[in-house]
């Protein structure tokens, strides 16, 4: 069936409902060429003021998964389980948690991305590591996620295009802050993989997309609601990201942050998230007696990361790349620190050259921030605080800039819990 797309932006802009016909249509026309951006981006703008219905976002959801292909992962004979973060500063869970979760007998098949703007990507931080490589073919991808148990790669051209083509269009008419079209965008893709599980890391603070928690906690329920229309059990877990999370926002300085939760280390909130998200990935396709806690006390998550890295042609046992420069930061007071701001952490490393500013440019492996102490721990005024680091010095005075008033001392200020809420359908 055909319409005439100006119908279809003058309903949505009037605040009607479009029917299930229009939305598939438009869609697709849309991702086909037929429809050009400049109609596609009222519609976008009436979307944004107007929403969508949980009926039409479900159908706008379908329509985008049906422009590519949905994967069938049955053939390998076992649950499935993935994560989605909302993307913050320091966020390197799927780095342990890809392989903590496989080491507990759950496929993770993790399609990830690169970074964009002040948070980092998982593919970038993993790229640090000599030899890996983000590119998968399928074939190959399906055997690893039969005898690995995990993969974390790139994801191919046919996973949702339609969100290709309406993401780079809301990027460049002012439509991204949209939580329908937020959450369409997200769970297509996740969808479109094809795992059985999906727990969503909803991210809030001034680190994250949603700087507030009730807004953060409205995404979170859009997007469980759509998976599970779906078919896909689907949790969320609302996180803060007030602070960066660890003690690590960069590339290799995150893997490096990574392998120590992985050996039985690590600091405890990223060790906790990280827990919490495999228990909800296990409990999700019916595992919930096992303990992911043990597999990482045992190895055993550690031999799946090795054999991981490995199979995409990474060195586990190679060294990380060193920055050229490092430029420490001390403590500007003494008592406890009650302040680290995530969004100016995530701007200094990005300064640093750890993020990109155009989907093009290179990043730097080695570029990045670590701090030794997170909030509510003690400081002495003077003691090394923040290091930084970067393989060109002059990238220094900008990211010191960005971190101007971001460090803060009994300032009254209380931090986000870690865990601020959970969603299921
Ligand atoms: N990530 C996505 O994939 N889509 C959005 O719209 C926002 C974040």
């Amino acid at each position: 069936m055909t319409f005439d797309a100006i119908d279809v932006i003058r309903t949505k802009r009037d605040g009607g409902r479009l029917s299930a016909e229009q939305i598939r249509w438009v869609i697709d026309a849309y991702t086909r060429g037929v429809v050009p951006d400049e109609q596609v981006s009222a519609l976008l703008m009436a979307v944004f003021f107007r929403g969508m219905a949980p009926e039409e976002l479900a159908v706008w959801t379908q329509a985008m998964i049906d422009s590519g292909e949905r994967k069938d992962l049955s053939p390998l004979g076992r649950p499935t389980a993935d994560k989605h973060s909302t993307g913050g500063v320091g966020d390197k869970t799927t780095l342990p948690l890809a392989p903590l979760v496989a080491a507990c007998g759950v496929a993770v098949p993790q399609l990830s991305g690169r970074g964009l703007g002040h948070t980092g990507g998982t593919l970038d931080k993993l790229e640090s590591i000599p030899g890996w490589r983000a590119d998968v073919h399928e074939e190959a991808y399906l055997a690893q996620l039969r005898e690995v148990g995990a993969v974390i790669c790139a994801a191919g051209n046919d996973l949702a295009p339609a969100d290709k083509k309406l993401y780079a269009l809301r990027d460049v008419t002012g439509t991204v802050e949209s939580i329908p079209l937020i959450a369409s965008s997200i769970m297509s893709k996740k969808i479109a993989e094809g795992a059985d599980a999906l727990v969503l890391d909803v991210k809030t603070g001034s680190g994250a997309f949603m700087k507030d928690p009730e807004a953060s906690r409205e995404l979170a329920r859009t997007m469980v609601g759509l998976g599970e229309a779906a078919g896909v059990h689907t949790v969320a877990l609302v996180t803060a990201m007030d602070r960066p999370l660890g003690r690590a926002a960069g590339n290799a300085v995150e893997v490096a942050e990574s392998v120590e939760v992985l050996a039985g280390g690590g600091p405890a909130d990223v060790v906790e998230l990280t827990l919490a998200l495999a228990r909800e990935m296990l409990a999700g396709v019916g595992r919930g007696d096992v303990d992911p806690a043990e597999a990482l006390r045992d190895g055993r998550a550690m031999d799946v990361w090795r054999r991981m890295i490995s199979a995409q042609g990474g060195d586990p046992d190679a060294p990380l790349p060193h920055p050229a420069e490092k430029h420490v930061v001390v403590a500007p007071a003494t008592g406890t620190l009650t302040r680290l701001d995530a969004y100016a952490f995530g701007v200094a490393a990005w300064r640093l050259g750890a993020g990109r500013a155009r989907k093009e440019d290179p990043v730097s492996a080695a570029a990045g921030v670590t701090w030794t102490a997170g909030v509510g721990e003690q400081v002495v005024a003077g003691q090394p605080l923040l290091e930084l680091h970067t393989d060109d010095p002059d990238r220094i005075p900008r990211a010191l800039e960005a971190l101007e008033g971001a460090v803060g001392v009994d300032t009254g200020e209380q931090p986000l819990p870690l865990l601020l809420d959970r969603i299921t359908a």
